[in-house]
């Protein structure tokens, strides 16, 4: 199954337009170039050069890789080819956009309904600092704050953002705190953090990402990670680096809606 029609099959309901390409931050501009089907991409910026300048204002790295495509693909023959291509282009990368658009959407998906137990048997939250890495729309967060004493979620879209501090204030949670941020450069300072989880969230720049946890985590803490990917997947390059004498994570299965997945976890 494409990426698109997953997209399509997950979110259900939801309603996507070109003009939500404005939408993205510059970051996740940065995501397109490998992600985005090329010839989809040109047709629709053949049309719309209001977007083509937004991206390449927005994210410059990319302008190589969009006048590249616009040069290789004409532009549609007619409206059908048109939207067919802005279809596939904009639920291929559906999950970006609907973080901005409707997070609610995202919030609500079945495979957020995992056991958090399954972090608690590793590390007891009790009374202590933990950061969420890439928060989304706050699931583990909001998890966390019922027993530690701060949580600090980072997430780099602010629409995400504002949304799990609405959570948190309707939940009446004061012990949250949501920040702007990368997993590879996160605002913290050094050993700041007793517990660090991620969870579905790992691997854009992972080298970088592992070492950034062990400078933020202190000695003796934890790094959790629950990334979502499959228990088969026994020779993807992440499992390997995790579990590599360089990282030294430990590793086991858990069941999530969709199936059996693995977490990590270190001690430091
Ligand atoms: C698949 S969602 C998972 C969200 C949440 N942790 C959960 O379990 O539902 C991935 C999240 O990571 C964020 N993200 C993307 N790139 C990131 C990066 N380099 N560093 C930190 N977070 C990132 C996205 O904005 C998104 O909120």
């Amino acid at each position: 199954m494409s990426l698109a029609d997953a997209f399509k099959r997950m979110f259900k309901g939801a309603y996507l337009e070109v003009e939500d390409l404005f939408l993205l931050e510059s970051f996740q501009i940065g995501y397109l170039p490998g992600v985005v089907p090329e010839r989809e991409l040109a047709v629709v910026l053949h049309e719309h050069p209001a977007i083509k300048h937004y991206l390449v204002k927005r994210n410059p790295s990319v302008a190589g890789f969009i006048e590249g495509a616009l040069a290789k693909y004409k532009p549609a023959g007619n409206q059908q080819e048109l939207a067919d291509c802005s279809d596939k282009l904009l639920w291929t990368i559906a999950d970006l956009l609907i973080y901005h658009k409707c997070p609610e959407v995202y919030d609500s998906l079945d495979f957020h309904n995992w056991d958090f137990g399954e972090v608690i048997m590793i590390a007891p939250l009790d009374g202590k600092i933990v950061i969420d890495g890439g928060a989304g729309t706050g699931r583990v967060t909001l998890e966390v704050a019922r027993t530690a004493r701060h949580v600090f979620a980072v997430e780099p879209v602010a629409r995400l953002r504002r949304f799990i501090r609405e959570k948190a204030l309707k939940d009446n949670m004061n012990n949250i705190f949501v920040i702007d941020g990368f997993l590879d450069t996160i605002p913290l300072p050094d050993g700041f953090a007793d517990v660090l989880i991620t969870s579905h969230a790992l691997g854009w720049r992972l080298e970088a990402e592992l070492s950034e946890f062990e400078r933020v985590v202190r000695k003796g803490g934890w790094i959790i990670h629950c990334p979502g990917t499959a228990e088969v997947a026994r020779e993807e390059d992440q499992h390997s680096r995790l579990i590599s004498g360089v990282y030294n994570y430990q590793f086991s299965r858990y069941r999530e809606s969709d199936g059996w997945k693995r977490k990590y976890w270190k001690q430091l």
